[in-house]
């Protein structure tokens, strides 16, 4: 087992590939706080992990909210006496518009939670990693935060957000035993396009991120995001800090 013995926190483990990181994590042997608004759906992966070596606990969150955020943190703390790994997967897409046809509501709500929540759930696992002797941060970006073209200018703009908070904390604190890396996930079957802000799409913007759609050879599942996850998360990837890593079956290698 890679993670036998470990402490995660997992947002967005209700569905996609969340759940599948909280999953093969359980397998693997971690113990995971399992982190997202449909308490539900978080039972569910409790009933459906309660074989494993790890034990996965519900907690039910809005990560908008800083202080159920931190108390994530602190449930796994409680919970389990220490925190290892802390993984930034919860995640919205915003409407495929373009700068000019971006609507504030839209925009605040899109960097609320895939850019704000990650501060705030950082900033507080780096205290605890500083005082423990160290830890993993595994930030869920995408391929949007690489290139420019995948989904609207809102999205893009928050993945490349995460993406430099991830190598700016890799660096920051290299001395003091934390790695933190990113997985850019290419297109997988999840649940993403049911979101809010997909509902009223931005057609002209769709069209044209549409487009590099014809370049991607297949849709991923999140097991293939999970396996990742595992592998950044354990010791096998003691030396592979900073790195936002494509997770995307090639779509952008062209
Ligand atoms: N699917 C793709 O093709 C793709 C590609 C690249 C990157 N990504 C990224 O991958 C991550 C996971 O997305 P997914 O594709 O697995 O989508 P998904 O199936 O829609 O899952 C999203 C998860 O985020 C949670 N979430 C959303 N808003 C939240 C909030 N305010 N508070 C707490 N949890 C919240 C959802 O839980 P609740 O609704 O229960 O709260 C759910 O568990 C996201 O960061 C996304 O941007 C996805």
């Amino acid at each position: 087992m890679k993670l036998k013995g470990k402490t995660a926190v997992v947002t967005g483990a209700s569905s996609g590939m969340g759940r599948d990181i909280a999953y093969y994590f359980a397998k693997e042997g971690a113990n995971v706080v399992a982190v997202a608004r449909r308490i539900e759906r978080l039972n569910q992966l409790v009933e459906d992990t309660k074989d494993f070596e790890g034990k996965v606990i519900a907690y039910a969150a809005d990560v908008t909210d800083k202080e159920k955020v931190e108390g994530m943190i602190d449930e796994a703390i409680k919970q389990f006496g220490k925190l290892d790994i802390l993984v930034n997967n919860a995640g919205i897409m915003d409407d495929m518009s373009a700068v000019g046809d971006i609507k504030d509501e839209m925009f605040d709500k899109v960097f609320d939670i895939n850019v704000k929540s990650v501060v705030y759930s950082m900033r507080k696992a780096v205290k605890h990693f500083e005082e423990s002797g160290g830890g993993v941060i595994i930030n869920v970006a995408s391929v949007g935060g690489l290139y420019g073209g995948v989904a609207g200018a809102t999205y893009t703009a928050s993945k490349h957000a995460v993406v430099g908070l991830t190598k700016n904390t890799a660096f920051m604190y290299a001395l003091k035993n934390i790695r933190c890396n990113a997985i850019c996930p290419g297109g997988i079957e999840t649940e993403i396009g049911t979101g809010e802000f997909m509902k009223d799409i931005n057609q002209e913007g769709a069209q044209r991120t549409g487009i590099g759609m014809v370049l991607n050879p297949r849709f991923g599942k999140g097991s293939e995001i999970a396996t990742v996850a595992v592998f950044l998360a354990s010791d096998d990837a003691s030396y592979v800090n900073g790195q936002c890593i494509a997770v995307d079956g090639g779509w952008r290698a062209y």
